[in-house]
């Protein structure tokens, strides 16, 4: 799933350049570092076939390109228009489909860094044979501090390290996120699913039957070249827009279908916003994260990002500052969630 816009980044992910494009961290992009890893998950039991993308056509040379530099040649699905990853997944599900019998998908975002590949690959092929056998799998990850912008697990005791999943809350408010953190039973969601493909369109047609019937008519009209897949745009218009989360995992617990979770311990990190950024950078004995030529003097917990000039900042505490050539960024730490609420109102601006 390749087609966010990434607007807890602003200024340096835009809507035409989206961060999962930006190598943020090491030398490959977000995008690049993804697919790589999931092409690891090869076993004796395990046949990864071609991968596909969903992305936006917007974005269709970068996301070219970007492949080209890592030598892989998969399908590539051009959206229209943006309609959060439900759909995403449904026109990836109706794809695979149609080229196997019913294959395990492994839906993953492309905006997160893994520290520990081969724990990765591990819980990931965990993952697939649980999910061979009709459970819909998340990937959990340990939070250790009251996050908004994720999903909590809350599941139920491990067997064979799996665990049946007892309830998932999709995005909660800061004083339902430090209960549950306070309560221990939960894990982060990290935004993968593994699914059968049958068993995730059941879902979708279980929970959001429009949402299953408006991309699959759009699937059903699309065009193909040697280059790339285009459900119809006409049909795409009327497609709901929503997330995975929301549509089908909040409403699975208690409910017909199989959903499990897989501990992920792999140094999972979800670049999300500037405070996932300055917590997953290099920092120095005052929690200081400089990123470009940038001069700080008597500041802690701050991570300064310069892109084109120095930058130099005097006493500041729990600051984000982002510098590009044409707009800069300064938030505090705690509230770097709300960016997206600037990059709505450029929207409004025009
Ligand atoms: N193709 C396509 N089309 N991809 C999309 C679209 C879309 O319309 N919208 C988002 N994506 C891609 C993003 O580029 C990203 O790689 C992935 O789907 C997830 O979308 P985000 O918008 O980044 O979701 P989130 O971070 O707010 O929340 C999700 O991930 C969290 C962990 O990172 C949820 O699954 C949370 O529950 C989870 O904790
Ligand atoms: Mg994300």
């Amino acid at each position: 799933m390749a087609g966010g816009s990434g607007t807890r980044l602003w200024p340096l992910s835009r809507a035409g350049f989206p961060k999962q494009f930006l190598a943020l961290s090491g030398e490959a992009t977000l995008f690049q570092q993804a697919v790589e890893r999931l092409m690891g998950l090869e076993a004796d039991d395990i046949a990864v076939s071609q991968p596909v993308i969903v992305g936006n056509a917007e974005h269709r040379f970068m996301v070219r390109e970007q492949l080209l530099e890592i030598d892989v040649d998969p399908l590539i699905m051009l959206e229209p228009s943006a309609r959060n990853t439900a759909p995403a997944m449904t026109l990836a599900a109706l794809q695979a489909s149609a080229g196997h019998a019913d294959p395990v998908l492994v839906v993953s975002p492309s905006d997160q860094t893994i520290g520990d590949e081969d724990a990765f690959t591990e819980a990931l092929q965990l993952a697939v044979r649980t999910a061979a056998t009709g459970a819909f799998v998340i990937l959990g990850v340990t939070p250790d501090r009251p996050e908004t912008g994720y999903g909590y697990i809350r599941s139920n005791a491990k067997e064979g390290g799996v665990a049946s999943v007892a309830q998932f809350v999709e995005k909660p408010d800061a004083a339902t996120a430090a209960r549950y953190l306070a309560e221990g039973h939960y894990t982060w969601n990290s935004g993968m699913f593994v699914v059968k493909a049958s068993v995730w369109l059941a879902a979708l047609e279980a929970f959001r039957p429009d949402i299953l019937k408006a991309t699959r008519a759009s699937w059903e009209a699309r065009k193909e070249n040697e280059r790339f897949i285009r459900p119809s745009r006409a049909e795409f218009e009327h497609v709901p827009s929503e997330s995975v989360d929301y549509a089908v995992l909040e409403r699975c617990p208690g409910s017909a279908f199989d959903i499990r979770m897989v501990p992920l311990n792999a140094a999972w990190n979800d670049l999300g916003a500037w405070d996932a950024v300055w917590m997953a950078s290099e920092r120095d004995a005052r929690g200081n994260a400089a990123h470009g030529d940038v001069m700080m003097v008597d500041s802690d917990n701050t991570l300064v990002h310069a892109t084109s000039r120095l930058v130099g900042v005097v006493g500041l505490q729990d600051v984000i500052v982002v510098e590009t050539p044409d707009a800069v960024l300064v938030t505090d730490r705690s509230r770097s969630q709300e960016v997206k609420k600037i990059v709505a109102k450029l929207g409004e601006r025009g």
